[in-house]
């Protein structure tokens, strides 16, 4: 596995450094082992051989896409539950759950960025359709050869826009059943652990989402434990859990750095995007020249966001074909690469104190047992 995730990381290593303000920040191979969950989790995807698009949607992806196995039971422990059974000598002591989150809705710029998108190519197709109607007596037979020309339009046009911004992230409905899920299959697969009422501790950020996650996953909990819900207690601490904000280097030299990103920026910009950009720009019946790689990116982006909190697919997704999904998928990686995963030192270090507190809640469970 050493070997792969060293072939992983060398591949998708970019071109050097381009801006001189990151160049002191050497890139480096150490990286936390979260950070390197990330970068397997597309090869786990493709050797499923998930249908369509769905297995380039990178941390927009469905808990299912992995665990196949959870859209027939979403209670099941998988094919591999009774091999990975305890072993009788072993004793559960703890649960210590970091939570993050379930499957949220998407970012209010995101929604302000699709909002956008939608009505260019509504006022664009209205313009269209009036200019072909004043030159032609049949609106409806021009209409549909403007239909014909770019095929995603009409599919487009009786999309309703559902977003609000106030929406910015939330928790869905399903973010909530993904966690209240998550937590039951937890509970089924070390009963010892609720049995015998040892401790549980459950840690959140702030974030809206992820208390509401919190809840969801205690509630989850509730059946098998047998104890009023008010009983464990959900600890807030975002210098635990959002320690990104909190680490001053990270801020300063990633996420307020605009050079750091430069590499995403050039991928943007570069000719596998173009070559997505005017596809889309064609599919839509809009000039090139009003299109960007955050727009397309977006529609990808509801592409898999419909998926994941509707469980349908959504018109969006017909604008891409599987070349363009995976071109997306790298820029999504490439993001992720810079600002969490290996791309900058800091990246993994400001993760520190979070794997300390792992590790020091796990040698206390160890010393208090004995
Ligand atoms: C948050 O977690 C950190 C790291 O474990 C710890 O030092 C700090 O005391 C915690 N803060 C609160 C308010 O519990
Ligand atoms: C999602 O949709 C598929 C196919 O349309 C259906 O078979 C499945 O039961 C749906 N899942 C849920 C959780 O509604």
């Amino acid at each position: 596995a050493k070997s792969r995730r060293g072939e992983a990381g060398a591949g998708l290593r970019p071109a050097p450094s381009c801006g001189a303000a990151v160049a002191a920040m050497a890139p480096s191979r150490a990286a936390a082992a979260l950070r390197r969950s990330l970068l397997l989790l597309p090869t786990l995807l493709l050797a499923l051989g998930s249908a369509g698009l769905s297995g380039y949607f990178g941390t927009k992806s469905r808990y299912e896409e992995v665990n196949p196995h959870l859209v027939r039971d979403p209670l099941s422990l998988g094919p591999s539950a009774a091999s990975s059974r305890l072993p009788a000598a072993c004793t559960p002591l703890q649960l210590r759950a970091l939570l993050r989150h379930g499957t949220r809705y998407p970012t209010a710029g995101q929604i302000r960025r699709l909002g956008d998108l939608h009505s260019r190519f509504l006022r664009r197709r209205a313009a269209a359709s009036s200019s072909s109607s004043s030159s032609s007596s049949s609106s409806s037979s021009s209409s549909s050869s403007a239909e014909a020309a770019c095929p995603a339009v009409a599919d487009l046009a009786a999309w309703q826009m559902w977003y609000e911004e106030s929406l910015d992230g939330r928790l869905a409905p399903q973010g909530r059943r993904d966690m209240e899920l998550l937590a039951r299959r937890l509970a089924a697969r070390f009963p010892a652990l609720f049995a015998a009422r040892r401790r549980l501790q459950l840690a959140s950020s702030s974030k809206h989402r992820c208390l509401q996650s919190g809840a969801a996953f205690r509630k989850g909990l509730g059946p098998s434990l047998s104890l009023g819900t008010d009983e464990v207690e959900i600890e807030v601490n975002d210098s635990l859990m959002r320690f990104f904000d909190h680490c001053a280097k990270f801020v300063a030299l990633v996420e307020e750095n605009d050079a750091a990103m430069c590499q995403v920026d050039a991928f943007k910009e570069g000719p596998e995007m173009r070559k997505v950009l005017e596809k889309v720009a064609s599919a839509l019946c809009l000039p090139a020249e009003e299109l960007n790689a955050d727009l397309v990116q977006v529609a990808f982006l509801t592409c898999s966001y419909e998926l994941a909190i509707k469980n349908v697919t959504s018109p969006w997704c017909s604008l891409f074909s599987e070349d363009d999904a995976k071109v997306l998928e790298y820029l999504n990686d490439l993001k992720q690469y810079w600002k969490r995963g290996y791309g900058y030192d800091i990246n993994s270090r400001s993760s520190c104190i979070l794997f300390q507190d792992i590790f020091q809640h796990l040698d206390k469970a160890v010393e208090e047992s004995k």
